[in-house]
């Protein structure tokens, strides 16, 4: 599977670019913290990264910072079967006596590596009682103890843990981070898709690299080869386009659109939703709060906030609405009344 084929086995190789600055930086210093907190949403990284990680201090042969992949202690954190570095699933491992057991593991000194490193995944997860008890060993962790927590949802993490460890975020992936990715596996694939076709995939990968690899793979399988047949594929053919309709500010065509999207039995509340954020993206974009390489849209601000109340409004309707069309028609035709007078 392209996911695990390609999970980076190196710092250089994490195309979450923010998260490799952050611990090239660490792993520069000669005196980095012992305790993480790894944060972000599901397939952002962070597993790989803790074992890149793990790999990058106990590697025999370490050049600059990264591991070297080819030494013994590299190999075995690779298969997992390294003694030092301990894996453990807070979302079925959570009680107290877990948390002890690991906390114990803490008290012994490394045997093939420098550092016994303990990567608790969902840390979130750990019951009050076990957190209590994890607080102490993080507060006065033994040296060569190194503690990763990974977790999709930091608020449920209690202060007291957070302070103590250095958060590295990995938030959400980035759309240009995932095209590097993509592109970075099709070097090796060969599969050889064009700009417009890894953009949209990133799009449509909801900020997970993970799924966006996933995506790939099935896309190469089935020989997908045009924009078209993406579309078709990621469910949203015809979809995309209604906006640029709209910007083209032509009634008639708009209306025939929206009339052969009912005839295929579209469906209207996606539509809405669609298009709304995608008008947000484009509103942020104005705002110079993102900046994406995104269309820029030719609608002005106001005429992209009018929209965005029209569609709010038809969006409601939609429920009570004889007719899924009617909302959309009808804010629509309200929005090109408004151009109308304006002009
Ligand atoms: N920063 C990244 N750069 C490149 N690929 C990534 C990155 N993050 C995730 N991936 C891809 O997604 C897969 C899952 O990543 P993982 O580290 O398990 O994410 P998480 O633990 O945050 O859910 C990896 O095997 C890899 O294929
Ligand atoms: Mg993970
Ligand atoms: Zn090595």
């Amino acid at each position: 599977m392209f996911y695990l084929k390609y999970r980076p086995k190196t710092i250089s190789e994490l195309d979450n670019t923010r998260v490799r600055d952050q611990l090239r930086k660490i792993l520069e210093s000669k005196d980095f913290p012992h305790a993480f907190l790894f944060v972000g949403q599901k397939g952002t990284g962070k597993t790989s990264a803790a074992r890149i990680f793990a790999k990058a201090i106990n590697c025999l042969k370490r050049e600059s910072i990264e591991p070297c992949n080819r030494c013994v202690n590299c190999l075995a954190i690779a298969s997992s079967s390294f003694t030092d570095v301990i894996e453990m699933d807070a979302a079925s491992n959570r009680g107290i006596e877990e948390v002890k057991n690991l906390i114990r593991e803490t008290s012994f000194l490394p045997m093939s590596g420098k550092y016994r490193v303990f990567i608790i995944d969902e840390a979130h997860m750990i019951t009050a009682d076990g957190f209590n008890a994890l607080l102490k060993t993080l507060e006065e962790p033994s040296p060569s103890a190194i503690f990763i927590l990974a977790t999709t949802n930091l608020e449920k993490l209690p202060k007291t843990i957070q302070s103590r460890c250095v958060k590295v975020n990995f938030g959400k992936g980035l759309k240009t981070d995932i095209i590097s990715m993509l592109k970075r596996i099709d070097s090796h694939e060969k599969v050889n898709y064009q700009n417009d076709f890894y953009s949209l995939i990133a799009k449509h990968s909801d900020n997970s690299f993970r799924d966006a690899a996933k995506i790939l793979e099935e896309v190469s399988m089935q020989r997908i080869k045009t924009v078209a047949e993406l579309e078709t594929f990621l469910g949203i053919r015809g979809k995309s386009n209604l906006l640029e309709i709209i910007e083209s500010k032509d009634n008639k065509k708009t209306f025939i659109w929206i009339e052969e999207f009912a005839q295929n039995a579209g469906n209207f509340k996606n539509l809405i939703e669609d298009v709304l954020e995608e008008l947000r993206i484009q509103l942020l974009i104005k705002k110079g709060v993102i900046i994406e390489d995104e269309k820029i849209t030719t609608l002005t601000l106001s005429e992209i906030s009018r929209l965005i109340k029209l569609l709010m409004e038809a969006y409601q309707l939609l429920r009570s609405s004889p007719i899924e069309s009617l909302p959309l028609e009808i804010a629509l035709t309200e929005f090109y009344n408004q151009l109308e007078i304006r002009n």
